[in-house]
């Protein structure tokens, strides 16, 4: 059964670990993820992205996926179904069909309607039991087809948000998505500590997961974040073993790609993607 993220980040936080979210985008690595987060005792987040949930048919469709294979695979470790940068209707689409969390990304809005958009979808989440992320400050790169440049959040912007009872708070601390420049500044760990001196208990969220340093991310970590954003990283590693599936020939005798072995091994590039980044997070062995 699908369980809201709350739990489970609050043992990350008062454990000093990360629970990471894993982007979906069809069944390989949905399946890939699922599976990985078993046999590592792992809690996991699967994010949909609105771009992803309209490629997977719809947010019925995604939700009607993994509730099926938490049930064929045996699933038992916690697994949240959280919407990715979602739009007010969007999260409202979401909460609707089923998913066990959701992240309003109200951060393009202003301050004042960011709090009072956000604040309408806490109150739906905390009467349906699920939980919701807001996010303050810009995070840079691309998403959905959407580039923006990275802006550290305000703290007591952060604040304000946090104080509306969100389960789980994205502050942009120069954090962006995809591959990062090679002139990129780095993460501003004084906005990081400063956003977690004023929302306390508050689980923090870090996007762009892909190709931050390792001891940035331990650090990260030791200042509040507990739950951690990967996409590109599995892309990318999806993309090279199905390149090389591809080169190496291995066709049907001229009938072309058998469609399941051809996305078998960008299944298992998926998997270990996913357990390197658990084990740097430190959520093995904590469901
Ligand atoms: P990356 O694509 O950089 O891993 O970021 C993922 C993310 O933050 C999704 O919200």
């Amino acid at each position: 059964m699908l369980v809201s993220a709350k739990e489970m980040l609050t043992k990350a936080k008062a454990g000093k670990y990360a629970v990471g979210q894993f982007n979906i985008n069809n069944l390989e690595w949905t399946k890939s993820i699922l599976q990985t987060a078993q046999e590592l005792q792992s809690p996991v987040i699967l994010g949909v992205s609105e771009g992803a949930g309209k490629y997977m048919c719809g947010y019925k469709t995604v939700v009607g996926m993994v509730n099926g294979m938490l049930e064929e695979l045996n699933i038992t470790v916690p697994v949240a179904l959280h919407l990715d940068h979602g739009s007010f209707e969007g999260a409202k689409a979401c909460i609707n069909a089923g998913f066990s969390s959701i992240m309003f990304d109200g951060s393009h809005y202003p301050i004042e309607e960011n709090i009072e958009k956000t604040k309408q979808l806490v109150h739906a989440c905390d009467v349906l039991g699920l939980s919701i992320e807001a996010e303050v400050g810009a995070i840079g790169g691309e998403e959905d087809g959407v580039v923006g440049t990275g802006e550290c959040a305000d703290p007591d912007e952060c604040k304000m948000i946090a104080d509306l009872g969100v389960t789980m708070l994205a502050a942009g601390i120069g954090n962006i998505h995809g591959k990062y420049p090679e002139n990129w500044q780095g993460l501003s760990f004084e906005t990081l500590d400063a956003v977690q001196a004023k929302t306390g208990d508050m689980p923090l969220v870090l996007h762009g997961g892909t190709g931050i340093p390792s001891d940035m991310i331990k650090k990260a970590i030791s200042l509040g974040v507990a739950k951690i954003n990967v996409n590109t990283e599995c892309q990318l590693s999806f993309q090279e073993a199905t390149r090389k599936y591809i080169e190496e020939g291995k066709d049907l005798q001229g009938k072309g790609f058998d469609p399941r072995k051809l996305l078998a091994p960008g299944a298992e590039a998926i998997k270990a993607t996913v357990k390197e980044k658990m084990e740097l997070f430190g959520s093995v062995g904590k469901a």
